[in-house]
């Protein structure tokens, strides 16, 4: 069986190499030609996939920017990026683009599954009349990058296809890589259960970000409560402050949810609030800095762990930025240190040192040197006091 997976990044690269592993003949496609050479030369850009395992599935396995490849494919898999516009609101102009490119070449037999994250509606209504006559499944990833105990083989998988037959055949596909697999009865389900998923956790998140400053207010350790409230073996799940959610997902994801509800008339409020408290953490540290320094003017400040979140080099949606940008806009001199990023938006990442006013921990990795910092006054927006 041949399989084409469309977009070789965090979601698509993982997906092709597992397919490659027990024996299907994969091919990865992506338009960036630098991507794709990288790949074939058996260095991976993503820090879960070592260049030792890539180069170990190099006999089922290669790259191409070539979209003919998909002309005697048997399974088309769409892993696409679908971000926000610069308005917030949901962007699938990526997404389209390559489902059109791959449209041109798709055989008649073939099964057409979408990966990436939509809107409910979108695969059916939009997707599904490209591939016309193909059978078309929805499965969403659910991939966390940096989780060292699920990965794209052993995290349950939901499936569902515009038909049985299109939804039995990506269950087939599925199965002899992934080890649990749900089927359900619309692909709307599965579309919504996923924007379910991240939007529980963005207003849960962004629920105990409000309660840290309260605890923070009333000089109450937050985590110590976390830990208390987490001991109740039922009924509550531990979720933890931050300076923002980031990533591809949790900040996204729910608007698309939020902007389809908006188009039917229903509402989000939860999602909207959520949105609104997320997007002012940063600003509130900025507060919590002024507290501690008095005024920002000239006081040299490291904000620390510019990635969305520990143990990855990934820094879209990042409250890093907001953050720094803020700190700027209030007249402090401010550098960044994150050993993962290395290089971000022009500039490189600073040493620690005992030669700063100020650090703000935000996403800190295993192996930051924070002893570096002396006894320097440190914000910790995961919850330290
Ligand atoms: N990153 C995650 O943790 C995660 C988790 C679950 C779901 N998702 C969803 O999966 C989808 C893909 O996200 P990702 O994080 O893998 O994105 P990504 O940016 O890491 O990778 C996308 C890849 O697609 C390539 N690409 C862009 N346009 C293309 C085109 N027209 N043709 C071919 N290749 C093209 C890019 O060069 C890039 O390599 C999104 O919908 C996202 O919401 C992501």
């Amino acid at each position: 069986m041949k399989v084409a997976v469309i977009g070789q990044g965090y979601v698509g690269l993982p997906l092709a190499l597992a397919a490659a592993e027990v024996g299907y003949q994969v091919v990865g496609i992506d338009s960036d030609p630098v991507r794709v050479e990288s790949l074939n030369a058996g260095r991976s850009p993503i820090g879960d996939i070592s260049d030792l395992y890539l180069q170990g599935q190099s006999i089922y396995y290669k790259a191409t920017t070539d979209f003919s490849e998909i002309a005697d494919a048997d399974v088309v898999v769409l892993c696409l990026p679908t971000p926000l516009d610069s308005a917030g609101e949901p962007d699938h102009s990526i997404l389209l683009a390559g489902a059109t490119a791959a449209a041109e070449h798709v055989g008649p037999g073939a099964l057409v599954i979408n990966e990436s994250t939509v809107s409910p509606g979108f695969t059916r209504d939009t997707l599904a009349p490209l591939f016309a006559g193909r059978d078309v499944a929805y499965s969403p990833e659910r991939i966390d990058p940096a989780n060292k105990s699920w990965n794209v083989k052993n995290t349950p998988k939901l499936v569902a296809g515009i038909s049985d037959m299109a939804c039995d055949r990506a269950v087939y596909f599925y199965s002899k890589f992934v080890t649990t697999l749900t089927s359900y009865s619309s692909i709307e389900v599965v579309e919504t259960a996923k924007l379910l998923e991240n939007s529980f956790r963005l207003v849960n998140i962004s629920f105990i970000n409000e309660i840290a400053e309260f605890c923070s207010a009333m000089e109450i350790d937050i985590r110590e409560v976390i830990a208390a409230a987490a001991t109740k073996p039922y009924g509550f799940m531990p979720f933890f402050p931050s300076a923002g959610v980031g990533g591809h997902c949790i900040p996204v994801d729910p608007q698309y949810l939020a902007s389809k509800a908006r188009e039917i008339g229903a509402s989000t409020r939860f999602i909207d609030l959520a949105t609104k408290v997320n997007l002012e953490r940063p600003s509130y540290f900025v507060g919590v800095a002024s507290g501690i320094l008095g005024s920002l003017t000239s006081k040299k400040i490291v904000v620390i762990g510019v990635a969305y979140k520990p143990n990855v080099a990934d820094v879209r949606e990042t409250p890093a930025e907001s953050l720094i940008s803020l700190l700027r806009s209030a007249g402090a001199d401010v550098v960044w240190h994150d050993h993962l990023v290395g290089q971000w938006n022009g500039e490189v990442s600073a040493a620690l040192s005992v030669g700063y006013d100020l650090a703000v921990l935000v996403n800190p990795h295993d192996g930051t040197d924070l002893d570096a910092l002396g006894s320097i006054p440190v914000i910790d927006t995961r919850g330290g006091i």
